[in-house]
């Protein structure tokens, strides 16, 4: 897939997710500029930097307003720390205005951008991708306020695309769990990324070149079509945790609770793969 010479921002392109997204918009011929507060450690080749912080609308329009012409827009820079909704142990504190900064990141930023980035837009009939999360579809206890945040910014991708077609298509890429240098911070060391990896389907975190990937596609002209659109990368998401719990539809299990396969005979087999239906996790 080739975007030759096409000038891509990329919000949060200085680590983890912004910078597989940066590197495969690199690959692809882009242009590609990438906006954070701090530098990257390292500079990424075929990269350019632009300080920025997305929170602030007059930086945000200053930086388009300093752009010869912008042809793809990836809204990435988000994130949250783990903040249950009443505070924790040692942080304890019932002020939204703390869960508000959060959707500030997350849905009003991207809104944000994508206003200052329009005309640009509009001109190259251009297109923006949003980097969602599967944290927006289901429970998100710890971290309500992104989930409800990367609900909105789903919404908005879809209403936008409806306002702005047919100059400017607008999508969201849905993601589940990505390797990046910070996963320890989520799913602690390696052990604890190990067995997080082995509750999704494909048996691995998403690697940031696999968002990097499904981010050129949906900004290609194979994506011509498409707009208004969710995609999902989550490696086949989440085992239904019923399925683990139910009684029925599972092989017998012994007292011990060791489950038995039957062999036709009526006598069981030990089987410990954990016999779930669909294989175990
Ligand atoms: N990692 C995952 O498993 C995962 C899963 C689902 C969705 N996502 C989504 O993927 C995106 C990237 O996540 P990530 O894990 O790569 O996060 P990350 O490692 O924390 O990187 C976040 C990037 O955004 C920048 N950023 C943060 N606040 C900013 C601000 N106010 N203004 C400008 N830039 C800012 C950071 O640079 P500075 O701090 O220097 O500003 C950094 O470049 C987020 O939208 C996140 O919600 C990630």
């Amino acid at each position: 897939m080739e975007l030759n010479g096409k000038l891509t921002v990329v919000t949060g392109g200085t680590r983890g997710v912004g910078a597989g997204i940066a590197h495969a918009f690199a690959e692809a011929g882009a242009d590609v500029v990438i906006c954070a507060r701090r530098p990257p450690d390292t500079p990424l080749k075929g990269t350019e930097f632009l300080p920025l912080d997305v929170r602030d609308p007059d930086a945000v329009q200053a930086l388009f307003d300093g752009l010869p012409r912008v042809d793809v827009l990836v809204n990435n820079a988000g994130g949250t720390p783990y903040r249950p909704l009443t505070g924790t142990a040692t942080d304890p504190g019932t002020d939204a205005r703390r869960h508000a900064r959060v959707i500030d990141l997350n849905l009003t930023a991207p809104l944000t951008v994508s206003l200052a980035a329009h005309a640009h837009l509009r001109r190259s009939r251009g297109s923006i991708v949003m980097i969602g999360s599967v944290s927006g579809s289901r429970p998100s206890p710890g971290s309500a306020a992104y989930g409800a945040a990367k609900a909105g910014l789903e919404h908005l991708a879809r209403s936008m695309a409806v306002e702005w077609a047919p100059d400017i298509r607008v999508n969201t890429l849905v993601l589940g769990m990505v390797r990046t240098e910070l996963s320890h911070l989520h799913y602690g060391d390696e052990h604890g990324v190990a067995a997080v990896a082995r509750t999704v389907p494909l048996g691995r975190l998403a690697d940031p070149s696999d968002v990097g990937g499904a981010a050129v596609f949906l900004a290609s002209d194979a994506a011509a079509y498409i707009t208004g659109a969710s995609l999902l990368v989550h490696g086949g998401g989440e085992r239904p945790a019923f399925l683990d719990a139910a009684t029925a539809d599972r092989p017998p299990t012994d007292d011990t609770g060791r489950r038995y396969t039957t062999d036709g005979t009526g006598r069981g087999t030990p089987d410990d793969s954990n016999g779930t239906r669909g294989g175990g996790r």
